[in-house]
């Protein structure tokens, strides 16, 4: 289902009217810059084609119905946020979309709301993040006046509408579902472009566009078969980790603000003050900023092998040093990147589980596709647990 008609049939069939607005908001890929987010680092995503899918239109009253496809069933709440009515599970997205809106001063009331798409939930392509902005652009569609564009700006500086929703999907996930998140998902959600990835400097919350085109190449993303689910913890800790090595760095070093600061050169200096785990940490986050430069450079230059050499070391980074891999994960590492024609291989997303990014050559993807077929007991969603992904535009809502 990839229409704005479909969609729209699929509401009518759920509650036998006609949605007023739909909006679609994209998965999305990191290409390289993996939990270096929420450290002011740098990151390199894409947004590809698979999307959510929202259809709305308001009702009399004042209940929230939304219905998720993916979850099969409907949760109702009242919109004034009285505390005995708030959902549980996946409506925390929905309720929490809307509490934000209502604080930002947007008027949600009484609407119907049908969620669906093609993005599979817990394979590292931020799902979550595109469900809440996808939600959020349709209700902005429904409820904020044409010439009030700008209502959902706050602070001092005029911020661009995309970056506003960005930060408030961000606190959604962080302050209403409990996942301490960075800003990459929402951000690559709202400002993908076909053909291009981003290079986000989460500092600053600014990004430039940089092709990501590799004539010959095919990004192909491959499930691991283990749903992940970031509340549960691990995410939490590592953002924890970081930041009590970035305040024991701060206290030895007082020009360094964050990791961001450092190099991999003036890291050493300051390794012997922290203990084993954070080194490692920072170790990571520290050499990962690194990467993703070399990895724009490389592909400014085309060179697909260079480029490949920073997903592994990438990969073995997130490993070694960041631990969110798991020996099933690095099995697989191991076995596509010994693929004849695979130049590069990572993990994607928060770990421990989830997909792998392989960059491979074009006259190679079926070698790719015939080894993992060969592979025993895998849990696939999409055909051969295999999907071509491709740099696709951000998020997008009409008026019906
Ligand atoms: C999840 C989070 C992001 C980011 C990645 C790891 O996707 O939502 O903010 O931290 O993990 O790079």
């Amino acid at each position: 289902m990839t229409d704005l008609d479909s969609v729209g049939t699929c509401f009518t069939g759920r509650f036998g009217s006609q949605p007023t607005v739909v909006a679609r908001a994209p998965g999305r890929v990191n290409l390289i810059g993996e939990h270096t987010d929420y450290t002011g680092g740098l990151v390199l995503p894409f947004a590809i084609e698979p999307c959510v899918w929202v259809a709305a239109a308001g009702t009399a009253g004042n209940t929230m119905t939304a219905y998720s496809e993916a979850m099969d069933h409907p949760i109702e709440f009242s919109i004034d946020g009285s505390p005995t009515t708030k959902p549980d599970r996946w409506g925390k997205y929905v309720d929490g979309v809307v509490a934000e809106l209502r604080a930002a001063g947007i008027r949600v009331s009484g609407t119907s709301l049908w969620i669906g798409g093609d993005l599979p939930i817990g394979r590292g392509l931020a799902s979550s993040a595109a469900l809440c902005v996808a939600i959020t652009q349709a209700l902005l569609r429904l409820y904020r006046p044409s010439d009030d564009r700008d209502q959902l700006e706050t602070g001092p500086a005029p911020l661009a509408t995309h970056l506003a929703v960005a930060r408030l999907v961000q606190r959604v996930e962080r302050d209403h579902v409990g996942t301490p998140c960075g800003i990459m998902d929402p951000y690559v959600c709202l400002f993908g472009k076909r053909d291009h990835a981003l290079l986000l400097d989460c500092r600053t919350d600014t990004h430039e566009y940089v092709p990501l085109t590799l004539p010959g190449f095919r990004w192909m993303l491959i499930e691991t078969g283990i749903v992940h689910q970031l509340a549960s913890g691990a995410y939490a800790q590592r953002v924890t980790e970081c930041n009590a090595a970035a305040e024991a760095i701060a206290k030895v070093a007082p020009g360094v603000r964050s990791l961001r600061d450092l190099t991999p050169q003036t890291l050493e200096e300051y390794v012997p003050h922290l203990d084993t785990v954070l080194a490692r940490r920072v170790r990571h986050v520290v050499t990962e900023n690194d990467r993703v430069r070399q990895s724009v450079a490389a592909l400014r230059d085309s060179d697909a092998d260079r480029l490949g050499a920073c997903l592994l070391q990438g990969h073995r980074s997130l490993c070694d040093q960041f631990e969110v891999s798991t020996p099933q994960i690095e099995e697989l590492v191991h076995v596509v990147s010994r693929v004849s024609g695979v130049v590069g291989a990572r993990l994607v997303g928060g770990g421990f589980g989830g997909s792998l990014l392989a960059l491979v050559r074009q006259q190679n993807a079926a070698d790719l596709r015939t080894t993992l077929d060969k592979l025993p007991s895998r849990t696939h969603l999409h055909e051969g647990g295999l999907l071509e992904v491709y740099p696709a535009d951000g998020a997008a809502s009409w008026a019906l």
